[in-house]
């Protein structure tokens, strides 16, 4: 009897349990159906309900969709100064790591790896060389999915930010990226060449090309690629697995692709660090992606002061003169129509023509 009893409570008190969330909760219908209910009642054809942006919009954030953007920089001088001038205007955020000494008997030992008869980089070219390979190692110490490596005297268009979210867009199609990838420039690549003194282009390419009324035009571009570039429609920026890009004015790397760069590009055996990874990209060592016309350029000091490259300066060439000189004279840049410096620096505009 006692048992019975027991029994009887135990369903009566779960039934009673079961029939509280059940009327609880059939007042609140399900996410699916939330949606439409309002819409009839109310008439409209649809809710608003906000579009999710597109994944490539957080190319446009302070660090142009990568994790870091690291200047390669021996430390302060008038590059620094108007690099980051130029990156306050345009709302970017720039580490200058601090670079390690690299020991002149490295540089030394660099420049005569490989046969004899072997390609080898010069002085200044070994220690901008190995430069490059310390700041590639720092990205992997830190461990940062991607990275932007630019040199300290570089340029860029006061519309960098909106260029990079094209740019992203433009490698995710080049690569097949699928939708729900989060990284904005997609996985499928270890090198984004962005900035670079001229790159061969051939209709044959497999090319994202799209408009960009922010591109160089034509007729106002300078360097040895002008002739291919002139076969690219002007106001148009073109996207492409890099074929001969020179000079590594910016360059983002993955994970995967520093630890690649590291490989190939560690024991020297080229003219230059530009140089070598062009080779391994065009081999196919490297999974590199070029666009063209660049968005980083080298900004020139004016003409009048003769001013020394750091590799010129490594080859034992006087550095010129003093930064107070010439730093607030205005110099320009090739290829970038809206300077983010000269603007910062000047309020003008200091495209070569
Ligand atoms: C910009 O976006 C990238 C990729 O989503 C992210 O790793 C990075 O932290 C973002 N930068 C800033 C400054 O929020
Ligand atoms: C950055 O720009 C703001 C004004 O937009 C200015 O107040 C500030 O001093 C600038 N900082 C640097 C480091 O140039
Ligand atoms: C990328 O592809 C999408 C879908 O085909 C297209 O709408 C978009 O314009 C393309 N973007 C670029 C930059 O080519």
């Amino acid at each position: 009897m006692l048992l019975a009893t027991r029994q009887y409570l135990y369903f009566a008190t779960i039934f009673f349990l079961l029939f509280v969330l059940w009327s609880t909760f059939r007042y609140y219908p399900s996410q699916g159906t939330k949606a439409v209910l309002p819409s009839k009642l109310s008439g409209l054809s649809s809710v608003s309900t906000p579009s999710p942006l597109p994944l490539t919009h957080t190319a446009g954030n302070a660090t142009l969709g990568f994790q870091k953007v690291l200047a390669l920089s021996t430390g302060p001088s008038w590059r620094t100064r108007g690099l980051m001038a130029a990156a306050n205007l345009t709302g970017l955020d720039i580490d200058i790591p601090p670079q390690p000494p690299i020991h002149p008997d490295l540089v030394r030992t660099f420049e005569t790896l490989g046969p004899e008869d072997g390609q080898r980089p010069g002085h200044g070219a070994s220690i901008a060389w190995l430069a490059h390979l310390d700041i590639i190692k720092y990205t992997i110490q830190s461990g940062f999915d991607t990275a932007l490596i630019i040199e300290d005297d570089v340029d860029w268009d006061v519309s960098i930010r909106s260029q990079a979210v094209q740019i992203a867009e433009a490698v995710r199609n080049l690569t097949s990226t699928p939708e729900l990838e989060t990284a904005p420039y997609g996985r499928y690549w270890d090198v984004l060449w962005i900035g670079h003194c001229g790159e061969f282009w051939d209709e044959q390419f497999e090319t994202i090309l799209y408009d960009d009324p922010t591109a160089c035009p034509n007729k106002y571009y300078f360097g040895w690629a002008k002739g291919y570039l002139e076969r690219i429609p002007d106001n148009h920026r073109a996207v492409y697995r890099s074929s001969n890009p020179v000079c590594s004015f910016a360059y983002a790397v993955s994970q995967g692709g520093s630890r690649k760069i590291l490989e190939q590009l560690g024991a020297g055996q080229d003219e230059a660090f530009d140089v070598s990874m062009m080779h391994a990209c065009r081999a196919g060592r490297l999974n590199c992606i070029s666009v063209v016309p660049e968005v980083v350029h080298q900004y020139f000091p004016h003409p009048d002061y003769e001013v020394s490259s750091h590799v010129d300066i490594g080859n034992g060439k006087p550095a010129g003169p003093a930064d107070t000189e010439f730093e607030h004279v205005m110099g320009s840049t090739e290829n970038i129509l809206e300077s983010a410096r000269c603007r910062a620096l000047w309020n003008q505009r200091c495209l070569r023509e």
